[in-house]
């Protein structure tokens, strides 16, 4: 079996630039589980669906034509052959995805798709020939992949967060800036609390602090706890 790595995370903690570092680093896969989100809240939008409607939204997501590429330099998404990789990241999907992501039916159908591709790129016949992957998401050291050779809880203090995020959104972590982006993060973090808990890290997942840590020292200090916990 090769290496899996599950890292967890709320938004703006890195979780993305660390795990793609990771994959780069160990020549592993990439899934980004919340791209799966945006993707199912992008396909139920463009159908018109009603995205409170959880029985809709459910059948919808479950012949959800989704194609990802499982690559850290390549995370092409694509919906019934469209590419949605930028459609999906607007700040119009990024406020309704959590409509879609606590919706339990949508949880189980995309839980099991996730499973299949881990379990796919952790084994020799997989996609890549089996190099491994990083798992990144919010239940994927706990709910998706409880059982990964490496599990990872990136946490950092909503200050860091906003201003990571305002330089993102507005190239500038200015005052102005960072209460443009107050809301956002703030109210997405509250959504996302009723599917996941950042407090503290389940039983054997290592909790990684970054909101004193520069990004070389973030991603060398993830790397130095995949060094420690690899089998
Ligand atoms: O990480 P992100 O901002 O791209 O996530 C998009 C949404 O999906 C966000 O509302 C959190 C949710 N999500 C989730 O519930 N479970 C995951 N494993 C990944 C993301």
């Amino acid at each position: 079996m090769s290496l899996v790595i599950a890292l967890d995370g709320p938004s703006g903690s890195g979780k993305s630039t660390v795990g793609r570092h990771l994959a780069r680093v160990h020549g592993l896969g990439y899934l980004d589980t919340g791209a799966m989100f945006r993707a199912a809240a992008w396909y139920c939008h463009d159908r018109g669906i009603d995205l409170t409607d959880a029985d809709a939204v459910t059948a919808a997501v479950a012949a959800l034509p989704l194609e990802q590429d499982l690559d850290p330099d390549s995370t092409r998404v694509a919906v019934d052959g469209v590419d949605v990789t930028d459609a999906i990241r607007t700040t119009e999907i990024s406020t309704h995805v959590s409509k879609v992501a606590t919706n339990l039916g949508v949880r189980a159908e995309l839980k099991a798709r996730q499973r299949a591709i881990i379990a796919r790129e952790a084994t020799a016949d997989g996609w890549s020939g089996g190099r491994g992957i990083v798992a990144e998401g919010r239940d994927i050291t706990t709910v998706v992949a409880p059982d990964a050779d490496v599990r990872v809880l990136l946490v950092a203090r909503a200050e860091a967060r906003l201003a990571r995020r305002a330089l993102e959104l507005h190239g500038t972590a200015d005052a102005g800036a960072i209460e443009a982006t107050r809301d956002q993060v703030l109210r997405r973090d509250a959504d996302d609390s009723t599917v996941s808990q950042f407090h503290a890290a389940a039983d054997g997942v290592v909790t990684l602090d970054s909101s004193h840590l520069s990004l070389p020292e973030t991603l060398a200090a993830a790397e130095r706890i995949v060094a420690e916990q690899r089998p």
